[in-house]
Parts: C-alpha cells; sequence; structure tokens
C-alpha cells in the first residue's frame, strides 16, 4: 500500500518514533544511507514560496543518493487544465515519490488520490508535518524524550503550525497547549483529532485564550508568523489582537526553567517573537532548521520503505 504524509496523524506513535530515530541516526552518519541511489528522482513542487523546505530537501534528496527536481508550479500546467489527481498520476510513472507544498489540504488529498508513490506534505494551508518532524527532534536533542513534556504554542492558533503541534504532540505523548486571540483558534476536528490520540500515547491538549496561563511550566514554547502565506490580504487585523501573544523576556519568564524557544522561521523580529529571546540561550531555531534536512531524509525513507 503506497503511504503519504499529508498530515501529522498519518504517522502513528509508534512509526513517528521510528521516524526520529532514524532521523537522528542520519544525522549522526550524515551520508552513510542511499536509498535512492540510482539514482531515482523525487519531485518537489512548490505553490507557494519557499526557503528551508525547499533548499532542505533538494539538499537531502541528494545525499540519500537521489536526483531532486524542484518545480516551482507556475512554470507548469500543474492544477491547470487537468486534474490534480491526473497530475499525481502522472508524476508517479516518473519519480519514486512527490513533495508538495500548496494551499488547501484538498489540494494535496486530489494529487495523492490519484498517486501511486508517497506523497509528503511540505506544508499546506492546515498542517507543516515537515516542520514538526524536525521540531520533535530538536525537542528529544533538548530535553531527552517528548513523553511527558509540555509543548506551549502560542500566535495564531488557527494556522498550519498550531494544527500540526497539536497532532504531532499529541502523537509524541507531550502536553500541548495552544493560545491564541479571539477567531484564531484550530478547528475543532483537529483538536478532537489531538485529544483522541493524546487519551492513546499518555499526552493530553488543551485550546486556552490566557497567554500567561498556557505558557507556565511550558518545557517547550513555540511560536509562528501571525500572518502566514495566503492570508496577507484577508482583511484581518494581524497584528493588534495578537501583541500578548507575543514570545518575549516577560512571557518566557513564566516557562518551566531550561525551557527551549521553538521558531519554524521565517521570523518576523519584533512581532511574535524579540530579538532578545530569538539569539537568547533558549533559543533552538537554527538547530531545528538544521533538522528540517535530517528529519525529511528519514521520512522520505520511511515511506519508501513501507510503500515498496
Ligand atoms: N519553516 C519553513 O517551512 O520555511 P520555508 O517556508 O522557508 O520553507
Ligand atoms: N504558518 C507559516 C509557516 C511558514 C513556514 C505559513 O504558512 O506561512
Amino acid at each position: 500500500m503506497t503511504r503519504h504524509l499529508l498530515r501529522d496523524d498519518d504517522l502513528s506513535p509508534a512509526e513517528q518514533a521510528t521516524v526520529l530515530d532514524l532521523a537522528a541516526r542520519m544525522k549522526a552518519e550524515r551520508f552513510a544511507h542511499r536509498p535512492l541511489a540510482g539514482p531515482r528522482s523525487v519531485a518537489v513542487l512548490f505553490d507557494k514560496q519557499s526557503l528551508r523546505t525547499r533548499i532542505s530537501f533538494d539538499a537531502g534528496i541528494a545525499e540519500l543518493g537521489g536526483h531532486p527536481l524542484v518545480v516551482d508550479t507556475q512554470v507548469t500546467h500543474f492544477g491547470r487544465g487537468e486534474t490534480l489527481a491526473d497530475a499525481g498520476r502522472v508524476l508517479s510513472r516518473y519519480v519514486a515519490a512527490i513533495v508538495l507544498r500548496t494551499h488547501g489540504d484538498d489540494r494535496i488529498a486530489e494529487v495523492a488520490a490519484g498517486a501511486s508513490v508517497p506523497v509528503i506534505n511540505a506544508l499546506t494551508d492546515g498542517f507543516h508535518p515537515c516542520q514538526l518532524l524536525a521540531d520533535l527532534l530538536t525537542v528529544r536533542e533538548r530535553c531527552g524524550g517528548t513523553h511527558g513534556r509540555t509543548l506551549v504554542y502560542v500566535g495564531d492558533a488557527a494556522n498550519n503550525m498550531a494544527q500540526s503541534y497539536l497532532l504531532a504532540g499529541a502523537t509524541a505523548g507531550m502536553h500541548v497547549r495552544v493560545a491564541g486571540p479571539d477567531g484564531f483558534d484550530p478547528d475543532p476536528e483537529v483538536v478532537a483529532r489531538a485529544e483522541k490520540i493524546a487519551a492513546g500515547t499518555g499526552g493530553s491538549v488543551r485550546v486556552l485564550r490566557d497567554p500567561v496561563a498556557a505558557v507556565r511550566d511550558a518545557d517547550v514554547l513555540a511560536t509562528d508568523t501571525w500572518t502566514s502565506m495566503g492570508q496577507e490580504d484577508d482583511g484581518l487585523d494581524r497584528i493588534t489582537p495578537f501583541l500578548p501573544y507575543q514570545v518575549n523576556a516577560e512571557l518566557l519568564a513564566h516557562a518551566a526553567p531550561g525551557a527551549i524557544v521553538l521558531h519554524c522561521l521565517p521570523a518576523h523580529r519584533g512581532e511574535e517573537i524579540t530579538d532578545e529571546v530569538l539569539d537568547g540561550p533558549a533559543s533552538v531555531v537554527f538547530d531545528q532548521a538544521e533538522n528540517r534536512l535530517h528529519a525529511q531524509k528519514a521520512v522520505l525513507t520511511y515511506l519508501l520503505e513501507q510503500s515498496a
């Protein structure tokens, strides 16, 4: 059966742990794993902009012995004049896997419906599961594990990062709290799904409004931009209601001693996070960014093995 990573909950708790173990091994043995030798090709398609995802997949596929085909879809017929399912079906005749950054989750689901090779979500409006694998690898490195640790996300709690923290954090057995202003809560379906996962892993899930209550005793404090790609002209005030959720020294002081700070980057310094915190001792954002490379090599390898 072809396995995809469209949302964080496409990996069971045991599978997520396997992928993170493999990622740690791949990081330690940087160029030793070549499952794409041949080389086999992987299509990496972008409907939206990217720096980290684009370069880390390009480099990672090459490190696995494969041939990356990184394409901006605007210069192709992708999604125009044929169905996305047909595009997925065609690409599956050329490549070993498809990596896609796009808008609605319905778009990537449609590609996967036509594909006979693994499809990996490189960010959609709803989720960012590759980022979460990197984040959890970073938490393991810095906190000695994920189970029982408290992970708090503050900011736009309706966005892809918040929803991925809920699903992937619960899968990793973490106590996940997300907090954002009124009108910026996660999809209730995602919260319910995360609660169900947490019930099986010993984790927990809470959606809060008060940033200070949310951050209290956090082991991991995460945030993200208040304006995600595609939301620039949505007519909402994406500054004023978010100001109490800024990750600054005052808010960080409510976290547990030794807490780490995550940000998927790019960071809007002075908005969702201050320079003081981003460049300070709690910040692990550049390790987190590096871990994209290792985590993506691992999940690509795992899905190819499972789909063989
Ligand atoms: N964190 C992340 O996905 O960065 P890019 O948008 O630069 O790929
Ligand atoms: N929430 C952000 C993440 C960028 C990596 C966005 O979707 O633009």
